[in-house]
């Protein structure tokens, strides 16, 4: 659905900051029904300002593209996380990840909870509460992103039918993996659903694996969804393994009405269970964990990010240079700012690209002066041979 760039903002004395820009992609932000429920989904994502939220700046328009600016959360979301640690062969300790659900909760809560001006209930409901949306910051900080947009999704889904449309809607059938039931079906759905979806991502995280198996012959995931058929929890031998059972079966009953009527009751009963397991967790412990066992990927990163904004603060003359093994070039970035493409449009979420896109203005001035002195130089041949005798 959208280009996401690492971009910087300038203020008008100067120092920058950084932040993450959304691109819609025009397709999609050139039809007026999606652009406006868009932008309408966008302005109250605007309005949420929590410790456990992705901050947006900013909702604008440049050449007819959509872009929604927001902060920038330096670390890996829950997926790039989970598959950082498999390759590493290194288990991510489960009570990291009841910490990570537990404030991924207090964010949602908030947004649930959140009214108008006047007092009025915004109706915020997340709808794709996945790993992936799930932001954890080497300062240990866990932030839920995506907010408010995700309505957006369905609507492409609906309407994937043809061309660029049906690989989208091939794309966001993967999200159904964490779709309540009544998500799934299509029916109107409230925050219980997004409490369905964290539970999902609890179960994944004390089982070590994912909720629902598909692959030949086996249902899709739209239709496990469907029946909400969760298999039992393995045995891991967690600490207090009956209570976390107990959370998770709340969290993931089929009817919501048997379900938590709230992301901060389930919360509660999370932080209990934490306690009577004695997990000791905090955000302190988190950010060590992540940079004592990612610091080198943590060092490169900053080593490629300072490259790329050397390079756009020098103006360099050329348009594309790749930044990583086997990057591909970016487009050179529109909008409020060039940067460095985080992810490709329409790739599963969390699939990484890094890749230095240089102010386009800029380049295109050069190429415009470089055009001029070749078309002189050209003329001034032209006519030294005509003039001559
Ligand atoms: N504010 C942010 N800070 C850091 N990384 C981000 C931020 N927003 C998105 N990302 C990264 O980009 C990925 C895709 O962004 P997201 O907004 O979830 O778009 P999509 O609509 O493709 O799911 C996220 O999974 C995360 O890895
Ligand atoms: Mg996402």
């Amino acid at each position: 659905m959208a280009e996401i760039y690492l971009a910087r903002q300038k203020t008008e004395l100067g120092p920058a900051r950084r932040c993450v820009v959304k691109q819609i992609l025009p397709e999609l932000a050139s039809d007026p029904a999606f652009s406006e429920m868009l932008v309408h989904e966008a302005k109250l994502a605007g309005r949420l300002s929590h410790a456990n939220v992705v901050q947006v700046f900013d909702l604008g328009r440049e050449g007819g593209r959509l872009f929604i600016a927001m902060e920038y959360v330096e670390g890996f979301d829950v997926n790039d996380l989970l598959r950082r640690c498999s390759r590493a062969k290194v288990p991510f300790p489960f009570e990291l990840g009841v910490h990570v659900v537990g404030e991924a909760l207090k964010g949602l809560d908030y947004a649930h909870r959140r009214t108008d001006d006047r007092g009025r209930s915004l109706g915020l409901v997340h709808r794709d509460v996945s790993p992936s949306n799930l932001l954890v910051s080497f300062e240990g900080e866990v932030k839920v992103c995506d907010f408010g947009i995700a309505r957006a999704n369905d609507v492409i889904t609906d309407a994937a039918a043809g061309s660029a449309a049906h690989e989208l809607g091939e794309a966001l059938k993967g999200k159904a993996g964490y779709m309540s039931p009544e998500h799934a079906r299509g029916e109107a759905i409230d925050a219980r659903a997004d409490v369905f979806a964290a539970g999902i991502v609890l179960w994944e995280l004390a089982a070590g694996r994912r909720l629902y198996k598909t692959g030949e012959g086996r249902p899709s995931l739209l239709e496990l969804a469907r029946s909400a058929d969760v298999p039992e929890l393995p045995r891991k031998g967690l600490p207090a393994e009956d209570k976390l059972r107990s959370v998770i079966a709340r969290a993931l009953a089929p009817s919501r009405d048997a379900r938590y009527p709230s992301a901060a009751a389930m919360q509660r009963d999370l932080d209990a269970y934490a306690a009577s397991a004695k997990m000791m967790t905090s955000p302190l412990a988190l950010g060590d964990w992540l940079k004592s066992t990612f610091g080198e990927d943590i060092l490169d990163r900053r080593r490629a990010r300072e490259r790329a904004t050397e390079a756009l603060e020098m103006g360099a003359p050329l348009v594309v240079q790749a930044i990583a093994p086997g990057a591909q070039p970016a487009p050179p970035a529109v909008g409020p700012a060039a940067g460095v493409a985080l992810t490709s449009p329409g790739a599963p979420s969390g699939r990484k690209r890094a890749a230095l896109a240089v102010a386009p203005k800029r380049a295109i001035a050069t190429a415009v002066v470089a055009l001029v002195v070749l078309a002189a130089a050209i003329l001034a041949v032209v006519l030294s041979g005509a003039l001559r005798p």
